[in-house]
């Protein structure tokens, strides 16, 4: 971190872009467990995915403007139920597909990093129970292998599960059904799918070795950002092992890791505590707290060590885009305080380069990019401009 008249230069090399998943931009995901859960009798889904951006067709144009734009880092997720639509059977299509992605980021300048899963799986992974079941990880591992095409050359880094907490989290409220606890704090992950993304992961990391011995591999962790009160020390630990970090110790042979943060969970002597009166909150919900990624680097690089850091999501879903700048602004400058401090941190990924599908909602507007439903346009908001512009810059103004 050099520190300049004009503010804080971010260090040479340093990732600067933004990330999207292929379910939430992509569009008509009919092969994945997330469309047919969304169209299922009863479901308890807001609304369908459908059409989502139409990023299937239009990456292109996404990936103008983000280049456009001054952002030099893509981060994208492959769909496994597109790639793999039948257990074996993999679709030669699909591959040119996603590796025309890749070539076409690096073409615009932009360096793909490349998510393997990101949330959603082949109906068929699903039906023959998912990440609990028998064989999971040699299933996941034979659908890396397949991705040689895609990310075999020109691809620096690979994120091969992203949020494996948070799908185990899913895992435990799948089982739980009706009687799956309330909505605060984060339900217990379950036990088999947390042990079967672990080997999946570790076996996805030689996998993808293989493929390259440049590709540098990690994987992405949702930091709930996990705050005592006094005198909870020991249960916010206690908490915070199963839910964050056992999947942090799982990263640490490997080349870098992700952390994703948006808000925080205060958590007293009994649990997660309510965010305090009168707090702002954002679309979803959560509090506005642009200091988690600070919190949430320092936490991971206390528990990972001397694996690089790289910040895979952070943003904020609102409908008034001066507070994206607002929250952003907080956000970067607890990066730069990070990096001020000593901390190995690689880059900065904002969530997200579109509005998109919010699993279950349009609503909560996350994107640096506003997307008509109706004739999928896309119009850059004046934060994306703004967050561009550092990223030419690479200067982070000092706060006056
Ligand atoms: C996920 C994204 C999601 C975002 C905002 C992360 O948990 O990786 O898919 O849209 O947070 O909720």
């Amino acid at each position: 971190m050099n520190v300049t008249a004009d503010g804080l230069r971010f260090p040479d090399g340093f990732l600067w872009g933004a990330s999207t998943a292929a379910h939430q931009i992509e569009g008509n995901n009919v092969n994945s467990d997330w469309w047919h859960m969304e169209h299922e009798a009863g479901t308890t889904i807001a609304e369908p995915s459908g059409d989502a951006a139409d990023s299937y067709h239009r990456w292109r144009e996404d990936m103008d403007l983000l280049a456009q734009l001054g952002f030099t880092d893509y981060r994208f997720s492959i769909e496994w139920a597109r790639i793999e639509p039948a257990p074996g059977h993999f679709s030669t299509a699909e591959i040119a597909h996603y590796r025309r992605m890749v070539d076409g980021a690096i073409a615009r300048g932009l360096r793909p990093m490349v998510t393997l899963h990101h949330f959603t799986v082949p109906r068929w992974f699903a039906e023959g129970g998912g990440w609990s079941a028998d064989g999971a990880a040699d299933l996941f591992e034979r659908y890396v292998r397949a991705t040689a095409p895609i990310i075999g050359t020109g691809v620096r880094h690979v994120c091969t599960i992203n949020e494996p907490n948070m799908i185990a989290v899913a895992g435990a409220v799948r089982k739980l059904g009706a009687e799956a606890p309330p909505a605060l704090g984060t339900p217990l992950p379950d036990k088999a799918t947390t042990d079967a993304l672990i080997q999946a992961h570790h076996r996805a990391r030689v996998a993808v070795k293989a493929i390259s011995a440049d590709i540098q591999v990690g994987w992405s962790i949702a930091n709930q950002v996990y705050q005592a009160l006094p005198g909870a020390e020991a249960a916010t630990a206690a908490y915070a092992h199963p839910r964050e970090d056992i999947f942090i110790e799982a990263a640490r042979d490997d080349d870098w890791i992700g952390v994703q943060s948006y808000t925080r969970t205060r958590i007293g002597p009994d649990g997660p505590i309510p965010a305090p009166d009168g707090v702002e909150r954002t679309l979803i919900g959560w509090e506005f707290y642009p200091q988690a990624v600070g919190h949430a680097l320092r936490h991971t690089a206390e528990i990972i060590g001397d694996v690089p850091l790289i910040v895979t999501e952070n943003g904020i879903a609102t409908d008034d885009d001066t507070r994206r700048i607002d929250y952003t602004t907080g956000a970067l400058r607890e990066v730069a305080a990070a990096l001020e401090d000593g901390l190995d941190i690689h880059g900065y990924l904002h969530w997200s380069a579109l509005d998109n599908y919010e699993w279950g909602s349009y609503k909560p507007t996350f994107g640096l990019i506003a997307v008509d439903p109706d004739t999928f346009e896309r119009t850059p908001k004046p934060s994306a401009a703004w967050l561009g512009d550092l990223g030419r810059t690479r200067v982070l103004p000092r706060a006056v």
